[in-house]
């Protein structure tokens, strides 16, 4: 079984070629560089440059997997959660060229593309313990099977990701902050500045980092004059914070998860900041002293990308061979996990 898969909710446009063996034929990604002067994705912008790339992008994917369309048994696009413009883009393409090959069409579930994405390497099985953290999203999940998805937790204002990319911007490090922050604090120290933990000690499992973020401003701005050393100390200052935040709000979740779910204990982690190397070691850290092992799948498969997408179209039709009707309407808000609260904040995007 081949499947496309398509993705274009935030700033990646995406197209990949994956087969059911978990072979991934083509995984072809444009990562838009529009954005850079805003300091942020501009919905408006991104939705157009989507428009301006995405068939392009899929013809490569095709030619990359040596395949034709009509090789293809079903097309899956992201229909949700994410910016509307782009997933328009991307849900009415996947509908148009089902339409026209007569294919199979399947709306997905941006988070469950991230969530199932660690399966894509053989040896993973359910359940296991999900920490997805990006620019846009920061939440835990239980992973109990496909469509079997229970939130124990999720930011109740800004992801991660986003603290990281504003706190770089403040400091006037490039876009996007993430990898920037990360290197510029090598050089600093982490005990310079005492930055909150907000929530630290409660019980529960959500996040904040809102506070954490004005807490680095302030500190920035009461600087006469702030130079590298500066920087670089706000950097590891910030970053350590966040490192333990998400380190003790993880290790509530393995409580809850490990009570549920007895058994071998696997904590992945996903999404665009599981890039940061003092998370790795901490996390790993914490998967050890809790008897779980830590799966951190490769770089290119917790950023955005399509190739998650396809496999999870995969795993679904597996499962239940049924087409989304091409009525789909792209949702800019699609929790995983319906029974769990409304998010707030920038949470809302899941
Ligand atoms: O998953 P992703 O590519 O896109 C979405 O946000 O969906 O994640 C991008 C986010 C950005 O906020 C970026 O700054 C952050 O991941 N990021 C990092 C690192 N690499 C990327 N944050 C901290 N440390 C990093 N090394
Ligand atoms: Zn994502």
């Amino acid at each position: 079984m081949l499947v496309l898969g398509i993705e274009s909710s935030c700033d990646e446009t995406a197209a990949a070629v994956v087969r059911d063996d978990r072979t991934v034929l083509a995984d072809c990604i444009l990562s838009q560089q529009q954005h850079r002067p805003y300091g942020g994705v501009v919905p408006e912008i991104a939705a157009r440059a989507h428009l301006d790339h995405l068939d392009r992008l899929i013809g490569d994917a095709l030619s990359e997997a040596g395949v034709a369309l009509s090789d293809i048994d079903v097309i899956a696009a992201t229909g949700g959660p994410g910016l509307i413009g782009g997933v328009i883009v991307g849900v009415t393409t996947g509908k148009a060229i089902a339409l026209a090959t007569g294919k199979p069409f399947l709306a997905i579930n941006h988070l469950e593309g991230h969530a199932l994405s660690a399966r894509l390497a053989p040896g993973l099985d359910f359940p296991y313990l999900l920490l997805l953290v990006s620019g846009g999203h920061c939440q835990i999940l239980a992973v109990a099977g496909v469509g079997d998805y229970r939130r124990l937790g999720a930011t109740l204002d800004d992801a991660a990701g986003e603290a990281f990319d504003k706190v770089a911007k403040l400091v006037g490090l490039g876009s996007p902050g993430g990898p920037a922050l990360e290197a510029a604090a090598q050089s600093g120290d982490p005990g310079r500045f005492a930055l909150p933990r907000p929530l630290r000690g409660r019980p529960g499992c959500d996040f904040s980092f809102s506070g954490l973020k004005n807490a680095a401003r302030l500190a920035w701005v009461a600087l006469p004059a702030p130079g590298d050393q500066d920087r670089a100390d706000l950097a590891a200052s910030f970053q350590a914070a966040v490192a333990d935040v998400l380190d003790e709000r993880v290790g509530n979740a393995l409580a809850t998860f490990q009570a549920a779910y007895p058994g071998p204990t696997r904590l992945v982690v996903a999404g665009g900041v599981a890039a940061n190397q003092l998370l790795r070691h901490r996390l790993a850290a914490l998967a050890a002293r809790r008897a779980a092992v830590l799966v951190a799948p490769p770089l290119a498969l917790c950023t955005d990308n399509a190739a998650m997408i396809a496999w999870a179209g995969i795993e679904r039709w597996r499962l239940n061979p049924l087409p989304d009707g091409l009525d789909f309407a792209p949702r800019p808000r699609w929790p995983l996990d319906p029974g769990a609260p409304a998010l707030l904040g920038a949470g809302v995007k899941s």
